[in-house]
């Protein structure tokens, strides 16, 4: 008998890849590197050992390159999500530097509808991005399972590589694991609220 399936809201992460990136994060990284000098105490977060800035960068004319793609990303997707046509887009972004052994722990970003994060610098085993089951019920009692899919797995990881970005929907709890490589993780990290222009 056979047998179909359907799959109900499904759960996206959006990634995009600038073929450019090599010198655009050339510029993006001396723009955070000089970030970080003129204040080095940034924000504590979520993050451990790692440098965040203030969430700030999207009204900083140097940053705008990469603000720009950000906000031209999420609207892409937003087209996709089929939303209003002419909602505003309102961007919050924020520079990382996450040194050997800097983490994040598991969190998510309320206020917010989409975020991501851009890698500008990466090495091997620098830190992935790690996303947790939102289907939390399914959590209470789980069947024994030989081997995971996606539907059936509780954490999925994904790598960071310079010049990918991930967006996310900003409820789904995600962390990242720690720097492992002798060098720094750099990226901006994002929240971006959507709302009626009319409203
Ligand atoms: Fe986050």
């Amino acid at each position: 008998m056979q047998i179909l399936s359907s799959e109900l809201f499904p759960t996206l992460v959006w990634t995009t890849f600038f073929e450019d990136h090599e010198a655009f994060n050339a510029r993006l990284l001396e723009l955070a590197y000089r970030f970080r000098e003129k204040d080095p105490d940034g924000v504590q977060n979520t993050n451990t050992l790692g440098w965040q800035s203030r969430n700030v960068i999207q009204s900083m004319p140097e940053f705008q390159p990469v603000t720009d793609r950000i906000l031209a990303i999420c609207r892409q997707i937003g087209v996709s999500q089929k939303l209003r046509e002419n909602c505003r887009f309102d961007l919050q972004a924020w520079v990382n530097i996450s040194p050997p052994g800097a983490s994040n722990a598991v969190h998510f970003h309320p206020n917010s509808h989409y975020s991501g994060v851009y890698y500008a610098k990466t090495a091997e085993h620098c830190g992935e991005i790690y996303f947790k089951d939102p289907r939390t019920p399914g959590l209470m009692y789980r069947p024994p399972i030989a081997s995971e899919t996606a539907f059936t797995a509780t954490e999925v990881a994904l790598g960071a590589e310079a010049g990918r970005m991930y967006v996310f929907p900003s409820w789904l709890e995600h962390g990242v694991r720690p720097n492992r490589s002798t060098s720094d993780r750099v990226g901006v990290s994002f929240n971006v609220r959507i709302s009626d222009p009319a409203a």
